[in-house]
Protein backbone atom coordinates (compact mmCIF):
# COMPACT_ATOMS: atom_id res chain seq x y z
CA UNK A 1 0.00 0.00 0.00
CA UNK A 2 0.90 3.73 -0.72
CA UNK A 3 2.68 4.94 2.00
CA UNK A 4 1.05 9.17 2.64
CA UNK A 5 3.01 12.03 4.22
CA UNK A 6 1.28 14.83 4.81
CA UNK A 7 3.59 18.01 4.72
CA UNK A 8 3.53 21.09 6.31
CA UNK A 9 5.26 23.72 5.07
CA UNK A 10 6.36 26.94 6.82
CA UNK A 11 7.44 30.09 6.01
CA UNK A 12 11.18 30.47 6.02
CA UNK A 13 13.84 30.60 3.13
CA UNK A 14 14.17 27.30 2.98
CA UNK A 15 11.01 26.71 2.05
CA UNK A 16 12.01 26.47 -1.48
CA UNK A 17 13.97 22.99 -0.55
CA UNK A 18 10.44 21.80 -0.15
CA UNK A 19 9.94 21.22 -3.70
CA UNK A 20 13.10 19.22 -4.08
CA UNK A 21 11.78 17.25 -0.82
CA UNK A 22 8.89 16.60 -3.11
CA UNK A 23 10.17 15.26 -5.73
CA UNK A 24 12.85 13.11 -3.92
CA UNK A 25 9.74 11.59 -1.16
CA UNK A 26 7.99 10.82 -4.94
CA UNK A 27 10.65 9.29 -5.99
CA UNK A 28 11.00 6.28 -2.70
CA UNK A 29 7.13 6.01 -4.24
CA UNK A 30 5.65 8.01 -1.16
CA UNK A 31 2.55 9.95 -1.35
CA UNK A 32 2.10 13.73 -0.85
CA UNK A 33 -0.27 15.94 0.19
CA UNK A 34 1.15 19.60 0.63
CA UNK A 35 -0.07 22.18 2.96
CA UNK A 36 1.24 25.86 3.09
CA UNK A 37 1.06 28.73 5.66
CA UNK A 38 -0.08 31.69 4.90
CA UNK A 39 3.97 32.84 5.25
CA UNK A 40 5.24 30.07 3.39
CA UNK A 41 3.61 31.12 0.12
CA UNK A 42 5.87 33.69 -0.02
CA UNK A 43 8.62 31.30 -1.16
CA UNK A 44 6.52 28.46 -2.67
CA UNK A 45 3.44 28.78 -5.10
CA UNK A 46 0.74 26.21 -4.34
CA UNK A 47 0.66 25.71 -8.13
CA UNK A 48 4.54 24.53 -8.27
CA UNK A 49 3.63 22.31 -5.11
CA UNK A 50 0.19 20.96 -6.52
CA UNK A 51 2.57 20.31 -10.25
CA UNK A 52 4.46 17.94 -8.20
CA UNK A 53 2.14 16.20 -5.44
CA UNK A 54 -0.41 15.92 -8.21
CA UNK A 55 -3.05 16.83 -5.58
CA UNK A 56 -4.94 19.90 -4.54
CA UNK A 57 -3.05 21.86 -1.79
CA UNK A 58 -4.38 22.84 1.13
CA UNK A 59 -3.82 26.71 3.15
CA UNK A 60 -6.74 27.61 4.66
CA UNK A 61 -8.70 26.48 7.58
CA UNK A 62 -11.72 28.31 6.67
CA UNK A 63 -11.48 26.98 2.63
CA UNK A 64 -15.26 25.31 3.47
CA UNK A 65 -15.22 23.45 0.34
CA UNK A 66 -12.08 21.36 1.84
CA UNK A 67 -14.14 21.55 5.18
CA UNK A 68 -17.23 20.04 3.95
CA UNK A 69 -15.27 16.94 1.55
CA UNK A 70 -12.23 16.37 3.78
CA UNK A 71 -12.26 18.38 7.04
CA UNK A 72 -9.03 19.54 8.84
CA UNK A 73 -9.10 16.02 10.93
CA UNK A 74 -9.21 14.04 8.15
CA UNK A 75 -6.74 15.73 6.56
CA UNK A 76 -3.95 14.59 9.26
CA UNK A 77 -5.43 11.15 9.59
CA UNK A 78 -5.25 9.83 6.31
CA UNK A 79 -1.57 10.33 6.92
CA UNK A 80 1.16 7.86 7.53
CA UNK A 81 3.47 10.31 8.87
CA UNK A 82 2.86 14.35 9.32
CA UNK A 83 6.17 16.26 8.39
CA UNK A 84 6.75 19.56 9.04
CA UNK A 85 9.33 20.75 7.13
CA UNK A 86 10.79 23.53 6.92
CA UNK A 87 9.53 23.82 11.04
CA UNK A 88 10.28 27.34 11.67
CA UNK A 89 10.99 28.57 15.38
CA UNK A 90 7.70 30.07 15.42
CA UNK A 91 5.80 26.95 14.25
CA UNK A 92 7.81 24.60 17.13
CA UNK A 93 6.79 27.24 19.43
CA UNK A 94 3.42 26.80 18.48
CA UNK A 95 3.12 23.11 18.18
CA UNK A 96 5.19 23.01 21.52
CA UNK A 97 2.54 25.10 23.60
CA UNK A 98 -0.97 23.90 21.49
CA UNK A 99 -1.84 26.33 19.59
CA UNK A 100 -3.80 26.26 16.73
CA UNK A 101 -4.61 29.74 14.64
CA UNK A 102 -3.95 28.42 11.09
CA UNK A 103 -4.73 25.47 8.90
CA UNK A 104 -1.31 24.23 9.67
CA UNK A 105 -1.25 24.38 13.36
CA UNK A 106 -4.67 22.94 13.78
CA UNK A 107 -3.89 19.81 11.70
CA UNK A 108 -1.14 19.15 14.36
CA UNK A 109 -2.76 19.47 17.07
CA UNK A 110 -5.59 17.40 15.66
CA UNK A 111 -3.62 14.96 14.64
CA UNK A 112 -2.83 11.73 16.12
CA UNK A 113 -0.46 10.35 13.00
CA UNK A 114 2.99 10.49 14.13
CA UNK A 115 5.17 13.57 13.54
CA UNK A 116 8.78 14.71 12.10
CA UNK A 117 9.51 18.05 12.79
CA UNK A 118 12.66 19.50 10.61
CA UNK A 119 13.61 22.73 12.03
CA UNK A 120 15.35 25.32 9.80
CA UNK A 121 15.86 28.64 10.86
CA UNK A 122 18.77 31.57 12.29
CA UNK A 123 21.25 30.29 14.35
CA UNK A 124 20.65 32.46 16.77
CA UNK A 125 17.21 32.00 17.22
CA UNK A 126 18.33 27.83 16.86
CA UNK A 127 20.25 27.88 20.10
CA UNK A 128 17.66 30.48 21.76
CA UNK A 129 16.57 29.09 25.35
CA UNK A 130 12.84 29.06 24.27
CA UNK A 131 13.35 27.18 20.76
CA UNK A 132 15.58 24.73 22.93
CA UNK A 133 12.48 24.59 25.76
CA UNK A 134 10.25 24.00 22.85
CA UNK A 135 11.76 21.35 21.17
CA UNK A 136 12.86 19.64 24.73
CA UNK A 137 8.40 19.68 25.17
CA UNK A 138 7.82 18.41 21.48
CA UNK A 139 10.29 15.42 21.99
CA UNK A 140 8.99 14.80 25.20
CA UNK A 141 5.44 15.35 23.30
CA UNK A 142 6.79 12.16 21.19
CA UNK A 143 7.21 14.14 18.07
CA UNK A 144 10.70 13.10 15.98
CA UNK A 145 12.61 16.13 15.31
CA UNK A 146 15.58 16.22 13.26
CA UNK A 147 19.22 18.14 13.81
CA UNK A 148 19.76 20.87 11.57
CA UNK A 149 22.59 20.95 9.36
CA UNK A 150 25.08 23.56 10.06
CA UNK A 151 27.07 26.03 7.45
CA UNK A 152 26.65 28.91 5.71
CA UNK A 153 23.22 30.06 6.11
CA UNK A 154 20.84 32.65 4.28
CA UNK A 155 20.92 35.79 6.55
CA UNK A 156 24.98 35.95 6.19
CA UNK A 157 25.82 34.14 9.30
CA UNK A 158 27.47 30.77 10.30
CA UNK A 159 25.73 27.95 12.36
CA UNK A 160 23.68 25.14 13.46
CA UNK A 161 20.14 25.68 11.76
CA UNK A 162 20.24 25.17 7.78
CA UNK A 163 17.88 22.27 6.53
CA UNK A 164 19.06 19.16 6.45
CA UNK A 165 19.44 18.25 2.51
CA UNK A 166 15.97 17.35 1.35
CA UNK A 167 17.59 13.41 0.09
CA UNK A 168 18.18 12.98 4.03
CA UNK A 169 15.09 14.41 5.27
CA UNK A 170 13.51 11.95 2.72
CA UNK A 171 15.61 8.87 4.23
CA UNK A 172 14.42 10.24 7.88
CA UNK A 173 10.71 9.93 6.89
CA UNK A 174 11.69 6.78 4.70
CA UNK A 175 13.01 4.98 8.40
CA UNK A 176 10.09 6.18 10.42
CA UNK A 177 7.67 4.65 8.07
CA UNK A 178 8.79 1.58 8.48
CA UNK A 179 8.79 1.88 12.13
CA UNK A 180 5.87 -0.20 13.57
CA UNK A 181 3.25 1.87 13.85
CA UNK A 182 0.46 1.85 16.78
CA UNK A 183 -2.55 -0.73 15.45
CA UNK A 184 -5.24 1.59 15.71
CA UNK A 185 -4.43 4.74 15.06
CA UNK A 186 -7.48 6.64 15.67
CA UNK A 187 -8.41 5.39 18.82
CA UNK A 188 -4.87 5.49 21.65
CA UNK A 189 -2.66 7.28 23.68
CA UNK A 190 -1.73 11.31 22.22
CA UNK A 191 1.79 10.06 23.50
CA UNK A 192 1.31 7.54 19.93
CA UNK A 193 4.77 6.41 19.17
CA UNK A 194 6.66 6.39 22.35
CA UNK A 195 4.94 3.00 23.60
CA UNK A 196 6.00 1.24 20.64
CA UNK A 197 9.44 2.40 20.50
CA UNK A 198 12.34 -0.65 20.57
CA UNK A 199 13.82 1.37 23.41
CA UNK A 200 11.30 2.88 25.40
CA UNK A 201 11.28 2.66 28.79
CA UNK A 202 15.40 1.95 28.66
CA UNK A 203 18.34 3.96 30.07
CA UNK A 204 20.84 3.83 27.98
CA UNK A 205 24.67 5.68 28.89
CA UNK A 206 26.98 6.86 26.78
CA UNK A 207 30.11 8.83 26.62
CA UNK A 208 31.53 10.87 24.12
CA UNK A 209 34.24 13.72 22.88
CA UNK A 210 38.07 13.49 24.57
CA UNK A 211 38.88 14.36 27.87
CA UNK A 212 41.06 17.23 29.29
CA UNK A 213 43.62 16.44 31.40
CA UNK A 214 45.35 19.38 33.32
CA UNK A 215 48.97 20.40 33.29
CA UNK A 216 48.54 23.37 34.60
CA UNK A 217 46.44 26.46 35.03
CA UNK A 218 46.75 26.96 31.43
CA UNK A 219 47.38 23.89 29.61
CA UNK A 220 45.97 20.33 29.02
CA UNK A 221 46.57 16.63 27.91
CA UNK A 222 44.26 16.56 24.41
CA UNK A 223 43.28 14.30 21.94
CA UNK A 224 41.35 15.08 18.30
CA UNK A 225 38.05 13.14 19.39
CA UNK A 226 35.55 15.57 17.89
CA UNK A 227 32.33 13.81 19.92
CA UNK A 228 29.91 13.54 16.74
CA UNK A 229 30.38 9.78 16.88
CA UNK A 230 28.87 9.41 20.47
CA UNK A 231 26.70 12.18 19.84
CA UNK A 232 24.81 10.53 17.13
CA UNK A 233 24.58 7.57 19.03
CA UNK A 234 22.91 9.36 21.65
CA UNK A 235 20.32 11.17 19.49
CA UNK A 236 19.47 7.44 17.78
CA UNK A 237 18.85 6.15 21.06
CA UNK A 238 16.23 8.86 22.08
CA UNK A 239 14.70 8.51 18.24
CA UNK A 240 14.69 4.84 19.67
CA UNK A 241 12.41 5.40 22.59
CA UNK A 242 15.44 5.71 25.14
CA UNK A 243 16.23 7.40 28.33
CA UNK A 244 19.64 8.80 27.19
CA UNK A 245 22.38 10.12 29.46
CA UNK A 246 25.30 11.23 27.52
CA UNK A 247 28.28 12.13 29.94
CA UNK A 248 30.15 14.64 27.26
CA UNK A 249 33.91 15.57 27.14
CA UNK A 250 34.68 18.72 25.47
CA UNK A 251 33.31 19.54 22.92
CA UNK A 252 31.38 22.10 20.57
CA UNK A 253 28.51 20.23 19.43
CA UNK A 254 24.65 20.99 20.61
CA UNK A 255 23.02 18.89 22.45
CA UNK A 256 20.51 16.05 20.62
CA UNK A 257 17.30 16.81 21.58
CA UNK A 258 15.77 14.95 24.48
CA UNK A 259 19.08 14.26 25.67
CA UNK A 260 20.43 14.32 29.30
CA UNK A 261 23.70 15.59 28.73
CA UNK A 262 26.10 15.89 31.73
CA UNK A 263 29.69 17.99 30.27
CA UNK A 264 32.84 17.30 32.23
CA UNK A 265 36.53 18.11 31.44
CA UNK A 266 38.68 14.66 32.86
CA UNK A 267 38.76 11.38 32.84
CA UNK A 268 38.34 11.20 36.68
CA UNK A 269 35.16 13.45 36.52
CA UNK A 270 34.31 11.27 33.61
CA UNK A 271 33.69 8.14 35.55
CA UNK A 272 32.44 9.78 38.27
CA UNK A 273 29.70 10.89 36.27
CA UNK A 274 29.13 7.55 34.48
CA UNK A 275 28.77 6.02 37.93
CA UNK A 276 25.94 8.50 39.51
CA UNK A 277 23.97 7.83 36.19
CA UNK A 278 24.05 4.45 36.80
CA UNK A 279 22.31 1.69 36.96
CA UNK A 280 21.69 1.12 33.18
CA UNK A 281 20.60 -0.82 30.87
CA UNK A 282 23.36 -0.27 28.14
CA UNK A 283 26.33 1.37 28.81
CA UNK A 284 27.96 2.74 25.08
CA UNK A 285 31.36 4.11 25.95
CA UNK A 286 32.76 6.37 22.97
CA UNK A 287 34.75 8.86 24.66
CA UNK A 288 38.56 8.41 23.75
CA UNK A 289 39.39 9.11 27.55
CA UNK A 290 42.82 9.92 27.91
CA UNK A 291 44.90 7.24 29.13
CA UNK A 292 47.26 9.38 31.25
CA UNK A 293 47.18 12.43 33.08
CA UNK A 294 49.98 14.82 35.15
CA UNK A 295 50.98 13.07 38.40
CA UNK A 296 50.91 16.38 39.86
CA UNK A 297 48.75 19.00 37.72
CA UNK A 298 50.65 22.44 38.44
CA UNK A 299 48.72 25.35 40.35
CA UNK A 300 50.50 27.61 39.14
CA UNK A 301 52.10 28.31 35.31
CA UNK A 302 55.19 26.22 35.07
CA UNK A 303 57.79 27.56 33.21
CA UNK A 304 60.84 26.82 31.45
CA UNK A 305 64.31 26.83 32.86
CA UNK A 306 66.70 26.85 29.72
CA UNK A 307 68.54 24.20 30.60
CA UNK A 308 67.83 21.94 27.91
CA UNK A 309 66.13 19.24 30.51
CA UNK A 310 63.27 17.32 29.67
CA UNK A 311 59.68 18.89 31.51
CA UNK A 312 59.23 18.41 34.58
CA UNK A 313 56.08 15.90 33.44
CA UNK A 314 55.32 12.99 35.11
CA UNK A 315 52.06 11.30 34.01
CA UNK A 316 50.17 8.40 35.88
CA UNK A 317 47.46 6.31 34.45
CA UNK A 318 43.75 7.36 34.62
CA UNK A 319 40.70 5.01 35.81
CA UNK A 320 39.48 2.75 32.83
CA UNK A 321 36.06 3.85 32.70
CA UNK A 322 34.82 0.95 30.77
CA UNK A 323 36.76 -1.39 32.65
CA UNK A 324 35.42 -0.33 35.61
CA UNK A 325 31.88 -0.64 34.71
CA UNK A 326 32.92 -4.24 33.43
CA UNK A 327 33.27 -5.12 37.41
CA UNK A 328 30.62 -2.67 38.65
CA UNK A 329 28.29 -4.28 40.99
CA UNK A 330 25.72 -2.33 38.87
CA UNK A 331 27.65 -3.25 35.31
CA UNK A 332 25.19 -2.65 32.65
CA UNK A 333 23.09 -5.66 30.89
CA UNK A 334 24.85 -4.90 27.81
CA UNK A 335 28.24 -2.88 27.92
CA UNK A 336 30.32 -1.56 24.30
CA UNK A 337 33.64 -0.53 24.08
CA UNK A 338 34.97 1.27 21.19
CA UNK A 339 38.45 1.07 20.05
CA UNK A 340 40.54 3.26 17.50
CA UNK A 341 42.98 0.80 15.76
CA UNK A 342 44.81 1.49 12.83
CA UNK A 343 46.01 -1.72 12.14
CA UNK A 344 44.78 -6.13 13.57
CA UNK A 345 41.71 -4.59 14.33
CA UNK A 346 39.46 -7.78 14.85
CA UNK A 347 42.89 -9.26 17.02
CA UNK A 348 43.55 -5.66 18.91
CA UNK A 349 39.59 -5.72 19.90
CA UNK A 350 38.96 -9.48 20.81
CA UNK A 351 41.94 -8.84 23.58
CA UNK A 352 40.65 -5.41 24.69
CA UNK A 353 36.76 -7.20 25.21
CA UNK A 354 38.63 -10.04 27.74
CA UNK A 355 40.47 -7.04 29.49
CA UNK A 356 37.82 -4.81 29.98
CA UNK A 357 35.03 -7.14 30.57
CA UNK A 358 33.03 -5.88 28.13
CA UNK A 359 30.14 -7.43 25.67
CA UNK A 360 30.85 -6.05 22.33
CA UNK A 361 34.14 -3.53 21.49
CA UNK A 362 32.69 -1.68 18.02
CA UNK A 363 36.25 -1.37 16.30
CA UNK A 364 36.94 1.27 14.17
CA UNK A 365 39.66 1.66 11.95
CA UNK A 366 41.08 5.51 12.02
CA UNK A 367 43.74 5.23 9.56
CA UNK A 368 41.78 7.80 7.41
CA UNK A 369 40.23 10.56 8.55
CA UNK A 370 37.33 9.35 11.18
CA UNK A 371 38.61 11.90 13.64
CA UNK A 372 36.70 14.88 13.43
CA UNK A 373 35.24 13.63 9.86
CA UNK A 374 31.81 12.44 9.05
CA UNK A 375 32.51 8.67 8.21
CA UNK A 376 33.07 5.59 9.93
CA UNK A 377 33.76 2.11 8.75
CA UNK A 378 33.33 -0.32 11.75
CA UNK A 379 33.67 -4.04 12.93
CA UNK A 380 31.52 -5.34 15.81
CA UNK A 381 33.40 -7.72 17.97
CA UNK A 382 31.61 -10.29 20.06
CA UNK A 383 32.50 -13.27 21.73
CA UNK A 384 30.12 -14.86 18.84
CA UNK A 385 32.17 -13.27 15.78
CA UNK A 386 32.97 -9.91 13.92
CA UNK A 387 30.42 -8.28 12.13
CA UNK A 388 32.14 -6.18 9.48
CA UNK A 389 29.95 -2.51 8.18
CA UNK A 390 31.07 -0.98 5.02
CA UNK A 391 32.00 2.49 5.87
CA UNK A 392 29.18 4.87 6.27
CA UNK A 393 27.89 8.20 7.83
CA UNK A 394 28.24 8.40 11.45
CA UNK A 395 24.48 9.06 11.80
CA UNK A 396 23.82 5.70 10.30
CA UNK A 397 26.66 3.72 12.40
CA UNK A 398 24.71 5.31 14.94
CA UNK A 399 21.20 4.11 13.79
CA UNK A 400 22.51 0.50 13.22
CA UNK A 401 24.78 0.03 16.49
CA UNK A 402 21.33 1.20 18.19
CA UNK A 403 18.97 -1.23 16.31
CA UNK A 404 21.56 -4.07 17.41
CA UNK A 405 21.43 -2.80 20.88
CA UNK A 406 17.57 -2.95 21.13
CA UNK A 407 17.79 -6.45 19.86
CA UNK A 408 20.07 -7.26 22.06
CA UNK A 409 18.16 -5.64 24.78
CA UNK A 410 15.16 -7.20 24.10
CA UNK A 411 16.35 -10.56 22.87
CA UNK A 412 18.13 -11.16 26.75
CA UNK A 413 16.24 -11.71 30.11
CA UNK A 414 16.29 -8.75 31.72
N1 LIG B 1 38.12 3.81 27.87
C1 LIG B 1 37.64 4.18 29.10
N2 LIG B 1 38.47 4.73 30.02
C2 LIG B 1 39.79 4.89 29.75
C3 LIG B 1 40.28 4.52 28.50
C4 LIG B 1 39.42 3.98 27.58
O1 LIG B 1 36.45 4.04 29.34
N3 LIG B 1 40.57 5.43 30.68
C5 LIG B 1 37.20 3.20 26.92
C6 LIG B 1 36.91 4.04 25.72
O2 LIG B 1 35.77 4.87 25.92
C7 LIG B 1 36.65 2.98 24.66
C8 LIG B 1 37.63 1.90 25.03
O3 LIG B 1 37.80 2.03 26.42
O4 LIG B 1 35.36 2.43 24.76
C9 LIG B 1 38.94 2.12 24.32
O5 LIG B 1 39.90 1.49 25.00
P1 LIG B 1 41.47 1.87 24.91
O6 LIG B 1 42.20 0.82 25.66
O7 LIG B 1 41.72 3.27 25.26
O8 LIG B 1 41.65 1.64 23.43
P2 LIG B 1 42.26 2.55 22.35
O9 LIG B 1 41.76 3.96 22.46
O10 LIG B 1 41.95 1.86 21.10
O11 LIG B 1 43.79 2.58 22.75
P3 LIG B 1 44.91 1.47 22.86
O12 LIG B 1 44.82 0.60 21.64
O13 LIG B 1 46.12 2.30 22.92
O14 LIG B 1 44.68 0.70 24.12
Amino acid sequence: MTQRVLLIISGGIAAYKSLELVRQLRKRGIAVRAVLTQSAKQFVTPLSLGVLTEDHVYDDLFDLKAEREIGHIQLSRQADLVVVAPATANILAKMANGIADDLATTLLLATDTPVLAVPAMNVRMWHHKATQRNLERLHADGVHIMEPDSGAMACGEFGRGRLPEPEAIAAEVQRLLALPQRADPLAGQPDFARDDLPLTGRHILITAGPTHEPIDPVRYIANRSSGKQGFAIAAAAVRAGARVTLVAGPVHLPTPPGVDRVDVETAREMLAAVAEALPADAAIMVAAVADWRAADAAEQKLKKDGSGQPAPLALIENPDILATLGRHPQRPTLLVGFAAETQNIAEHARAKLAKKGADWIVANDVSGDVMGGDANAVQIVTAAGIDSWPVMPKAQVADKLIEKVAHALTSRPD
